[in-house]
């Protein structure tokens, strides 16, 4: 079995082929990443000495690349994380997430179709279900909720998930799609509000909430972000949708304070700073058709899950310096003026 992951440098990526390089050892996978800000092949120093990976530099909009690496390569299935993944910096330069996020995509759907991949899956997000009302506790995400994408990146990826089901159905290509919650972990990138509130909070540094703080994200350990992905692309039935979610909802007010006080800092850190532009209230994903048709659960429990995480960039204190330094302090300075 040859297997592509797409985005396998960046914080997802790394932890689903360091996931599958161990899970799967007859399985040959290959890692195709443009190594953007975000990506590196640090992120896989565990594996690169594993005969069963290798990693091949490139975009995956750039259709000659994409061609010939599938000719060469013979894929049995794909995997696409590839993706401008930040809402932030979508609302600054929303053409590039264009580019990567839809004709990327398509770029590999037709490979894929061409090449005779045997599953192609797209990794993608409850973002392209637009937001939930606060009030309404009781309203989850389901894969029949109406696509209704908010901010440039989530049209972007909406966009790919209805480029991959057209070619299920004008091409019969296997395609399946994964919706997944709001990511925690290893490797993730500083930007993102977890990282960021524990890079800046270690140094006793304001820490940015955007408005009121009452937005509601469903948070879930990466880990068992992969463990779904695996189940759904063994198991999962072409042409399906499949949200994944860990029924762990926080508001950013509760989830910085229960941070705050993991690492022992003091709330006086928090920042209220202006509202993100188009900012989405409340996300909640329901998992169930994952859960029933497939058996996945997660297998974090929250508490437990952000212990480790906390512990894991205590303890890879180089490796965030790393990202911190040179365009993160620009990129910062452009996106908090008011710190
Ligand atoms: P990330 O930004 O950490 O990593 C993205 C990776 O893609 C990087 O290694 C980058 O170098 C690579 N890349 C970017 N443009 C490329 C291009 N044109 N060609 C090849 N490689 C390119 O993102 P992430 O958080 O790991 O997200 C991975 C996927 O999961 C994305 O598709 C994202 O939409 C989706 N997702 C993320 C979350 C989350 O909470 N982070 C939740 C749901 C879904
Ligand atoms: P983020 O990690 O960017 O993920 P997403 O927007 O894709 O859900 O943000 C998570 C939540 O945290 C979101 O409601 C925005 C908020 N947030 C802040 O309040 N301050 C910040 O500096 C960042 C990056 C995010």
């Amino acid at each position: 079995m040859k297997l592509l992951v797409t985005g396998g440098a960046g914080f997802i990526g790394s932890n689903f082929i360091q996931y599958m390089v161990k899970k799967y050892p007859q399985y040959e996978i290959v890692n195709v990443d443009a190594l953007t800000y975000c990506g590196s092949t640090d992120n896989l120093t565990a594996v690169e000495k594993n005969a069963n990976y290798r990693f091949v530099q490139g975009r995956i909009e750039d259709k000659a690349f994409i061609r010939a690496l599938f000719e060469r390569e013979a894929f049995d299935m794909v995997v696409n994380f590839a993706a401008e993944s930040h809402v932030d910096r979508s609302l600054e330069e929303p053409g590039k997430f264009l580019v990567t996020n839809v004709l990327g995509t398509e770029s590999l759907l037709e490979a894929s179709c061409r090449y005779g991949v045997k599953r192609y899956h797209q990794v993608s997000t409850d973002e392209v279900y637009g937001d939930l009302p606060l009030e309404a506790r009781a309203m989850r995400f389901t894969e029949e909720s109406p696509i209704r994408p908010s901010s440039p990146y989530a049209v972007s990826k909406a966009s790919a998930d209805l480029l991959a089901l057209a070619y299920h159905r004008s091409f019969g290509l296997p395609v399946t799609i994964s919706r997944c919650s709001n990511n925690y972990g290893p490797y993730q990138f500083p930007e993102k509000f977890i990282p960021l509130i524990i890079s800046r909070a270690e140094k006793n540094q304001k820490i940015p909430i955007y408005g009121d703080g009452q937005n509601v994200r469903d948070w879930l350990h990466v880990a068992d972000h992969c463990s779904a992905i695996d189940r759904i692309l063994h198991d999962g039935k072409p042409g399906e949708v499949y949200n994944i979610g860990g029924n762990n909802e926080y508001s950013n007010l509760e989830l910085v304070a229960l941070i705050l006080e993991k690492l022992k800092k003091p709330e006086s850190l928090l920042t209220f700073v202006g509202d993100r532009k188009g900012h989405d209230r409340r996300y909640a994903i329901d998992p169930a058709k994952l859960e029933r048709e497939l058996g996945w659960k997660p297998s974090y429990v929250f508490a437990q899950g952000i212990e480790d995480t906390l512990r894991w960039y205590q303890e890879n204190a180089q490796w965030m310096e790393k990202r911190l330094n040179g365009d993160f302090q620009a990129y910062f300075a452009a996106v908090y003026p008011e710190l």
